[in-house]
């Protein structure tokens, strides 16, 4: 597990959308489509702006199909929701099918229904029988500063859970549930691509490479058989042993 280290915020996003362009051509080339799982937040933003940028090889938006890693327990025109910020940097300015958008119904009141719901719509697409899971061709992390990776915090019974493909987790640090894709989804992709930028991130990268007994759910992402990208800036490695 090495990092690859950009030196600035600039070029990371741009290795980030380069590899993301790469990966959806191959994909699309070789079996027609490309699945990806965006993360929320507010890392992303800039590759998903640059992503819609035009600046970029031209991307075969009719053949990606988008999904949400999580989500929040909102509905999708809240300041809070996942899909918003998605839809405002990159989707509603690119010639995506809205077909092809697959977004959490965080609006749900209840949020085991709305976790139910995606779980449902993951088994219909990918033709899954009782018992399988979805194979990504991409999923996106961010890492928060307590490690946490999609909505699955330290000490979340979502965590643990090892069969469903989606859960409401309950987040007691923010008195709220949020929609969370399980462990078991994330680490049957094909390539998880973790994005990270930011000084205020260095300990938390220092203390998932270097400290192997912290048991962070970012270090719990293993892809069983599937890639996995630390993608990073020199400032959220900048407490890494050189
Ligand atoms: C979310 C994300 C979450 C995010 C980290 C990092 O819903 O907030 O999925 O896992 O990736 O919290 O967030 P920042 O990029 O804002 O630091």
């Amino acid at each position: 597990m090495t990092p690859r280290i950009l030196d600035t915020p600039a070029e990371l996003f741009q290795a980030a959308a380069n590899e993301f362009v790469t990966r959806a051509s191959k994909a699309v080339h070789s079996e027609g489509r490309f699945t990806v799982a965006l993360s929320g937040g507010s890392t992303p933003k800039s590759l998903y702006a640059l992503l819609a940028g035009g600046s970029l090889p031209s991307i075969p938006w009719d053949k990606i199909y988008f999904f949400w890693g999580d989500e929040r327990h909102v509905p999708p025109d809240h300041p809070e929701s996942n899909f918003r910020m998605t839809n405002e940097a990159m989707l509603s300015k690119v010639p995506v099918p809205r077909q092809n958008i697959f977004r959490m119904p965080g609006e749900l009141p209840n949020a085991e229904d709305a976790a139910l719901a995606y779980e449902r719509e993951l088994q219909r697409f990918f033709r899954l029988q009782p018992g399988e899971f979805p194979r990504f061709d991409l999923i996106l992390l961010g890492i928060g500063p307590d490690g946490h990776v999609a909505s699955l915090f330290p000490a979340t019974t979502g965590l643990l859970e090892q069969h469903r493909l989606v859960v409401a987790n309950w987040v007691e640090k923010f008195k709220t549930y949020r929609i969370t894709m399980t462990l078991a989804v994330i680490n049957y992709a094909a390539c998880v691509m973790f994005l990270v930028s930011g000084s205020d991130k260095a300990e938390i990268v220092k203390e998932i490479f270097e400290e192997p007994n912290a048991h962070l759910p970012a270090q719990q992402v293993r892809p069983a058989n599937g890639e996995l990208l630390w993608m990073m800036d020199r400032g959220a490695g900048s407490a890494l042993k050189r």
